[in-house]
């Protein structure tokens, strides 16, 4: 027997099936609601005019592929802090890094809460997003789950989330994500986000916050108040920040963490570790999508052009979350599909009848079982048609 005659095979990714199936079937009118991407009303997922712009001043810049170091790009590394901070009061000691994508942000978060206390449980909420466990899990971070919101309510549900949270132990990881909560687009309030900060300091949790978001819920500018006032209110923090999403820079793998510590002492010690935890895993960040986002916010043009790009698909997905809202009429009394006008991003998840999301496949419309549905796959034409559809199984 050799070494991999040992392997059991791990389960499928149901996500990567339900896209395989999807790609698979022959109907024109068939309907990816599954994959967490943006797409436009062509169903495609076009580079940003202002990425391909710095791309070409890239290019046309020469360069080099020299290796760039752990912590990366360090214009990029200030233009991420400039947008979690913005004109906050900065920590005693922050440090940040390029990473491969916010989960590479995510990947160096955990790994520093398991190496800041070996016994921590990493905390997530109840629905997360399923990365969230199968990182901890390869890190070997126990976890435990915090009640979040149910899918049709329009709120969180903070009094129980803390009640759940009051059992975490000093130096357990909670992770909790900024704007636009992938599956349910439900998120905290600015008082609740102060609320939660408190309670976080007063038990001395160790928060990790997942900013995947940003600019996809309100705006920009507004997306990351509740985060500041976070931040402002706890000692240390690590934020992961990804611009898969706002940037469109998903193959590029562009992302970063940032450490908040109450001392630049502290702060030092964060860094060796996560520059130790980078070497050996992937050594240095890719260098090309950080690249592109230096120049975009180093340039007043540029930026313009990025704002007002992501400003178009911010508008295009609250106008089909609407659309959407008004075409279903639900079978179940208990499910009001007006609340998703008030979740935010990309996705919501919908309280699907057992079996409906298969029965869905027959129809040509994909959704994964967790009945988490991409805004973003609907077309404009197509709302009238998928609303009835999905109709039938809520
Ligand atoms: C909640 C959440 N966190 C983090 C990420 C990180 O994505 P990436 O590693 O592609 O930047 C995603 C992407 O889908 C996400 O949905």
């Amino acid at each position: 027997m050799t070494a991999f005659d040992t392997l059991e095979p791990r389960p499928a990714d149901a996500l990567l099936g339900l896209m395989a199936a999807f790609k698979a079937d022959p109907r024109e009118d068939k309907i990816d609601l599954g994959v967490g991407i943006y797409r436009d009303d062509n169903g495609a997922t076009p580079i940003m005019a202002a990425v391909k712009a710095a791309e070409e001043r890239l290019a046309q810049a020469g360069g080099t592929k020299a290796y760039e170091g752990p912590r990366g790009n360090l214009d990029y590394c200030a233009a991420i802090e400039a947008f979690v901070y913005a004109d906050a009061a900065r920590p005693g000691g922050l440090i940040s890094f390029a990473t491969p994508g916010g989960c590479g942000g995510l990947y160096l978060g955990m790994s520093l809460i398991k190496r800041s206390a070996p016994t921590a449980k990493m905390w997530v909420s109840d629905p997360t997003w399923p990365n969230h466990l199968a990182v901890a899990a390869t890190l070997g971070l126990p976890t435990a789950s915090y009640p979040y919101a149910d899918p049709a309510a329009p709120a969180v549900d903070v009094d129980k989330m803390m009640s759940a949270l009051s059992a975490a132990e000093p130096g357990d990881g909670v992770l909790i994500q900024g704007p636009c909560h992938n599956p349910t687009g439900i998120d905290l309030t600015l008082d609740e986000w102060a609320a939660f900060g408190k309670f976080c300091a007063d038990r001395q949790l160790l928060p990790l916050l997942d900013v995947a978001y940003h600019g996809f819920a309100q705006s920009l500018d507004e997306d990351l108040k509740g985060v500041r006032t976070f931040l402002a209110g706890v000692p240390e923090a690590i934020l992961a920040y990804s611009c898969s999403k706002n940037f469109g820079l998903y193959r590029d793998r562009s992302g970063a963490v940032l450490v908040q510590s109450s001392s630049e002492a502290a702060s030092e010690a964060v860094r060796t570790h996560l520059a130790d935890i980078a070497r050996t895993s992937y050594s240095m960040p890719p260098a090309h999508g950080p690249a592109i986002v230096a120049t975009i916010l180093g340039d007043a043009a540029l930026t313009a052009i990025w704002r007002e790009e992501l400003e178009a698909m911010n508008a295009r997905m609250a106008e089909l979350r609407a659309s959407l809202a008004d075409a279903l009429s639900p079978r179940s009394n208990s499910y009001d599909p007006q609340s998703l006008k008030a979740q935010n991003g990309m996705f919501s998840q919908l309280p699907f009848v057992p079996g409906g999301t298969d029965a869905l496949k027959e129809k040509g419309v994909y959704i994964p079982g967790s009945g988490r549905i991409n805004i973003a796959g609907l077309r404009r034409d197509d709302i009238a048609r998928v609303g009835s559809i999905l109709s039938e199984f809520v």
